[in-house]
């Protein structure tokens, strides 16, 4: 009887269909669900297990594998997979880390469940292996001398820190024997079973943060997956990488691809508003790419760099998942222990500069960028000099520019621009901000990088290329002439446009465009060949015809070459057209 009615709760969670709401949600209802998550800013991300015992990289240091090059192999297959059996981190102390993270400023942990080893860091019920194989049935932390459930004490101490709790799970497994096996479907049932036990058992759970799959969409499951997750939670918010890297995805099933956010690996993601994203980021990188478990190679990065990168992120209306990779016996690395420890004054006198804010109205750049919030306007400063910065046009009025502990800041606002110069005594040692207080609510209205503004004067060397000299691959038109001819009507996402770029003066240029964009978010990249090039997140200009001059960025060369300079959309988002009278190649050095 017992077993009965076991058998049709069993039943019914299966079949219970949640709406799945990246399907099914208006714009509105979507901000509304990932609202925490746009104003939580800072999470920790922990990569960790028997591998830590090799020193190799995860998953990516064993050899054999059935994924990509030699790069990374270490550990002979069959070594690597019998790791597990001296797994016995007795100075895991979750509390602990996590006491760490939220006294450094982080509001949420994703903790890696499972990576593409297969190994799995709870006491799972699902069978990883054949009764009949050399390696244990479930292939979990139940298997090795520590016994203990690890995602169940990070779960209880993320939560006793008011912590949001997420979940890293591996679609892909190099080591489960039917994994990509005919239909895959064996697998599937295995997979998302475990998905369903970590949202059920280890719940309540915020995010669930896939890492690519492998192989073609019917081979998954994907939308039977969803409906499962949001059965348990349908508040549940799911990263870019539950279907990413399958062949053939339907367009309407497309959205799942996409989840809820984008998250960019082990570099910042560029400024991006109409999308919430996520740079995850390695604190210890090693020189050969890995570092997200641990590697005794690893340089931890200073505490400067990391405050930089948080600010790098949020002024790029993004968040950042920082990476630890505890040792093999649990404990913390003494240099990412004193990086989380060295945030946490920071991060007390300047939360107010990231929690809740939103990046802009300035798009970040190598200065650094601006947050704000209300009425009041942050700006993260990574080198202020003497000479001050100067950024572009504010619609509103500057009030009162002031350090963060209240000490008054010389500015000057005129039509075009606004002026501010941090004395010297007044600069912080990791990232300057500053607060300017303004006479109206900050709409948000995304302005050009600094400098932007005036351009009157050509530097000599200055490369132009006009709308008129383009070439365009598709559908845009070039109307008008003279320095109002501009290229107009680039509706198609495959139209590309291109320029012949004779360089003959090596060395570095400031890339900039005079751009109509009506929308935020309208990304493009300008390249010039051998991979060298810009990804661009163009700011608002207003209507279709209104340009601006805006700066997007910097390139250099080292020797003079005859090149293209190509324009196209980028991004997986809708293309929202925008218009071009002219790019300029500025020398700067
Ligand atoms: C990659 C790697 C992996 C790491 C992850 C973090 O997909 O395979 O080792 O866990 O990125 O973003």
């Amino acid at each position: 009887m017992k077993s009965a009615i076991y058998l049709l709760l069993a039943l019914s969670v299966t079949q219970a269909s949640g709406q799945v709401p990246q399907l099914t949600e208006t714009t509105a209802q979507n901000e509304q669900r990932l609202q925490w998550f746009r104003d939580a800013k800072f999470g920790l991300f922990i990569h960790w297990g028997p591998a830590a015992l090799s020193g190799a990289e995860i998953s990516w240091g064993m050899k054999d594998r059935i994924e990509r090059g030699e790069s990374l192999q270490r550990v002979p297959r069959d070594e690597y997979m019998n790791l597990y059996r001296e797994f016995n981190p007795v100075n895991f102390d979750a509390d602990e880390i996590m006491a760490l993270a939220k006294n450094a400023g982080m509001t949420y942990s994703v903790f890696v469940t499972k990576h593409h080893d297969g190994f799995s860091l709870w006491k799972t019920d699902q069978k990883h292996f054949p009764a009949s194989s050399a390696y244990p049935e479930h292939y979990s932390i139940a298997d090795t001398p520590y016994t203990k459930d690890i995602v169940k004490q990070v779960r209880d101490a993320a939560l006793k820190q008011d912590m949001k709790v997420g979940w890293y799970y591996s679609t892909r497994d190099w080591t489960h024997p039917e994994y990509l096996q005919g239909d895959n479907l064996a697998y599937n049932d295995y997979y998302e079973n475990q998905v369903e036990e970590l949202l059920s058992d280890y719940g309540p759970v915020d995010i669930l943060w896939f890492d690519h799959c492998f192989g073609a969409w019917d081979q998954y499951t994907i939308p039977r997956l969803y409906e499962k997750m949001y059965a348990h939670n349908p508040d549940l918010l799911v990263n870019n990488r539950a279907a990413r890297g399958l062949s053939d995805i339907p367009k309407a099933s497309a959205p799942l691809k996409y989840g809820d956010y984008d998250t960019p690996e082990n570099r910042m993601g560029s400024f991006q508003a109409g999308r919430a994203w996520e740079s995850c980021m390695i604190l210890s990188p090693h020189t050969d790419h890995g570092g997200w478990s641990y590697r005794p190679g690893a340089v931890t990065r200073s505490l400067t760099e990391t405050i930089r990168l948080l600010s790098s992120c949020v002024t790029g209306d993004g968040n950042m998942l920082l990476n630890i990779a505890p040792l093999p016996d649990g404990s913390l690395r003494a240099e990412e222990r004193a990086v989380l420890e060295g945030l946490a004054p920071w991060m007390e006198t300047h939360g107010e500069a990231i929690y809740a804010t939103r990046g802009g109205p300035w798009i970040n750049g190598t200065w650094g960028g601006a947050t704000y919030q209300g009425n009041q306007v942050y700006l993260h400063l990574f080198e202020p000099d003497e000479d001050g910065i100067e950024l572009n046009r504010l619609p509103q009025r500057v009030l009162q520019a002031t350090t963060m502990d209240g000490k008054p800041v010389p500015f000057q606002q005129t039509a075009e621009t606004l002026k501010v110069t941090v004395p010297a005594d007044l600069c912080d040692e990791h990232v300057t901000v500053i607060r300017l207080t303004l006479d109206q609510v900050s709409d948000g209205v995304q302005y050009g990088a600094a400098l932007a503004n005036g351009q009157a004067q050509a530097v000599p060397g200055t490369l132009v290329f006009t709308a008129e000299a383009a070439a365009i691959h598709g559908s845009a038109v070039v109307r008008g002439t003279g320095t109002s001819a501009a290229i107009v009507e680039w509706a198609e996402q495959s139209t590309t446009i291109s320029w012949p770029l004779e360089l003959n003066s090596p060395g570095t240029y400031r890339v900039e465009m005079d751009v109509a964009t009506p929308q935020i978010d309208s990304a493009i990249r300008l390249s010039v060949g051998n991979g060298r090039g810009l990804h661009v997140h163009l700011p608002v200009t207003g209507e279709m015809d209104q340009y601006q001059t805006v700066q997007v960025g910097e390139l250099t060369f080292a020797n003079a070459e005859t090149l293209e300079l190509v324009l196209q959309p980028y991004g997986h988002l809708e293309w929202l057209p925008i218009s071009i009278r002219a790019i300029r190649l500025i020398p700067s050095n």
